[in-house]
């Protein structure tokens, strides 16, 4: 069939829709949603058999929906209607909750229903919810509402509140006025609930300081305590707030925009606070095999099963800034050393890596320099892993990658991704050649031609398609908790197979073979040439695609890259 994505951006459940249509041999583009006239040309030219739009905020003109079927994905169960679906829904404290797949209508959110799936809400921010639990329920309900539109004889299910399995009800837009914090008097629980619906946006408007920010993430405190609603201390940029029984981790702020002053965009806390933050508060470490079995905030956790090393990092936004990189570098070695014979590297859920810290780079005085810091950290980081020839070095992928994150993932000996898990092998969205020892690592996975292809073409590759071209190794089912019994299921029978020993004599003469042939630094040297270019150079795009990406810029027309 030939479907048009309709989207009010190229986000991680479009690409996610779009990987699983095309896997499924159908024809699909997509199309943005930026204006009635564009979207009527687009329908026009491409002559869909159905429409699917799986993340819209905007309505599809009447004209094109009396015309064609249009499917819009709701992220909330039968009869749930309103534009904060899942904001209520983890605000509510809901432990399960829904995605409908609705034909539209005139009324938004109450067509007839084509299919609707059920989950089970994670204790987590709504992002991370919508791009894990939300994202593979969507696609399930899509993938039914699909099939029973190529059979013809479906008819939808009218919403009718009668029936008992429509639950839902119209709610109104979850404004700031219900997620304000008092913070002299609401519990952790409260609070946290409070961030996670916000998170990662629109945040929660809060004071601190006399200032106004929107507070991005919420996370767990279990020792430090503190008169509620005073900043108690400080870990690796975020800060930590003590609430009327316990305390929370703020990761990242994000400034409130002065009436006719520049927009402002989220920073790592203690970086958006600045000289604000009294010079007395205190930074309060975590070691990752502290943070492992402990209920606080860290970005890095170290557990050992057996004979393997479990690595966790966990990045907001799956951005890795200088500090990061050279955190988890530091980490990684600390693994290197313990008397493990395999590890494996990668969050317990949700973004493996996205790469370069944009954010931070946009804040930094210099950010051309910034640039260079960074990839060299990530450098540094991805060379670390590609070097260790002692042990077997796995990457567990969740949730998603991109760009630098997807070749730091291919610096492992093995990668294994959730089958929900949707990969950018590319740079040149983001104006870049890109480095991380790409040049070594994905020609030696999949061809210099697919390779080329796959840095060109700037397309998003599932999980299943990742396998089949040998940009990943093997694909792992279900749900997160499913993925994670599996890896540490095979970790386990790797680690301690009798072949482990000959696999790693044959690793560490295969490095060897290729640094004789041409060693990584002559890798690193020639990426790095092309990126001090890009960072460095007049004229170059990277610096205004940054920004644009970092100011959420909506672009005028639907890409050139998603047309074809
Ligand atoms: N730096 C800073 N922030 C990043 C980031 C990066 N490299 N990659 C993702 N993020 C942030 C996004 O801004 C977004 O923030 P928000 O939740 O406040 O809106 C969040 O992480 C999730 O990303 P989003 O774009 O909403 O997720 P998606 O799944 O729809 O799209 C990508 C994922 C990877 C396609 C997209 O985020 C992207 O293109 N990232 C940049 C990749 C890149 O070019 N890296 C630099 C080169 S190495």
């Amino acid at each position: 069939m030939r479907v048009l994505l309709v989207a009010s951006a190229f986000n991680s459940l479009t690409q996610r829709v779009h990987t699983e249509l095309r896997y499924r041999g159908h024809e699909v583009a997509v199309e943005l949603a930026l204006g009635e006239d564009l979207l009527r040309a687009r329908v026009a030219r491409f002559r869909p058999d159905l429409i699917v739009a799986p993340m819209l905020t905007t309505a599809i003109p009447e004209d094109i929906w009396t015309e064609h079927t249009v499917l819009i994905v709701h992220p909330g169960p039968k009869g749930d209607r309103g534009p904060s679906s899942l904001d209520w829904a983890i605000s509510e404290g809901a432990r399960e909750w829904g995605v409908t797949v609705l034909q539209a209508v005139e009324e938004m959110d109450a067509g007839p229903i084509w299919a609707s799936h059920s989950f089970p809400v994670a204790d987590c921010g709504k992002s991370e919810l919508y791009r894990n639990e939300v994202s593979d329920a969507a696609v399930a309900a899509v993938l039914l509402a699909v099939e029973r539109f190529a059979a013809g004889d479906f008819v939808p299910e009218p919403l009718d509140y009668g029936r008992p399995d429509v639950r839902g009800r119209l709610r109104p837009y979850h404004s700031q006025e219900y997620r304000r914090i008092d913070w002299s008097t609401e519990t952790t629980a409260d609070v946290l609930r409070k961030l996670r619906a916000a998170d990662s946006q629109p945040g929660v408007l809060d004071e601190l300081y006399g200032r106004e920010y929107f507070v991005h993430g919420g996370h767990n405190e279990d020792r430090l305590r503190g008169a509620p609603g005073a900043v108690i201390a400080t870990r690796d940029g975020a800060i930590c707030r003590a609430t009327v029984d316990g305390a929370v981790w703020l990761p990242q702020l994000r400034p409130r925009r002065i009436p006719g002053g520049p927009a402002t965009f989220k920073r790592p806390a203690v970086d958006a606070l600045g000289a604000d933050l009294p010079t007395g508060t205190p930074e309060v470490a975590v070691t990752p095999a502290d943070a492992a079995v402990r209920d606080t905030w860290s970005e890095l956790r170290y557990r050992e099963l057996g004979s393997v090393g479990y690595l966790e990092f966990s990045f907001a936004g799956g951005a890795m800034s200088t500090r990061q990189c050279r955190r988890l570098l530091a980490a990684y070695r600390q693994a290197c050393a313990r008397p493990i014979r395999a590890i494996v590297l990668g969050p317990d859920r949700d973004f493996f890596s996205n790469g370069i810290h944009l954010n931070v780079i946009e804040s930094a005085d210099d950010p051309a320099q910034e640039s260079w810091h960074n990839i060299t950290a990530m450098n540094d980081l991805v060379e670390a892993i590609l070097t260790t020839t002692d042990r077997l070095v796995i990457s567990a992928l969740p949730g998603n990658a991109a760009a630098g994150g997807v070749m730091l993932a291919l610096a492992a000996d093995e990668v294994w991704c959730r089958e929900s898990a949707v990969l950018n092998p590319h740079y040149r969205l983001m104006g870049l050649y890109g480095s991380e020892y790409w040049t070594y690592s994905l020609p030696k996975r999949v061809g210099a031609a697919e390779a080329a292809r796959l840095t060109r073409e700037t397309m998003p590759v599932g999980a299943r398609s990742a396998a089949d071209s040998g940009l990943v190794d093997r694909v792992g089912p279900g749900d997160t908790h499913a993925f994670g019994a599996w890896v540490r299921h095979e970790a386990a029978l790797l680690a301690d197979s009798p072949e482990l020993e000959n696999r790693l004599t044959a690793k560490k003469q295969l490095r060897a073979a290729d640094e004789a042939a041409k060693p990584l630094a002559e890798y690193r040297a020639e990426e790095l040439a092309q990126m001090r270019r890009n960072f460095f150079d007049e004229g170059e795009p990277y610096h205004q695609l940054r920004r644009n990406f970092v100011y959420n810029v909506t672009p005028p027309a639907t890409p050139a890259y998603l047309l074809s």
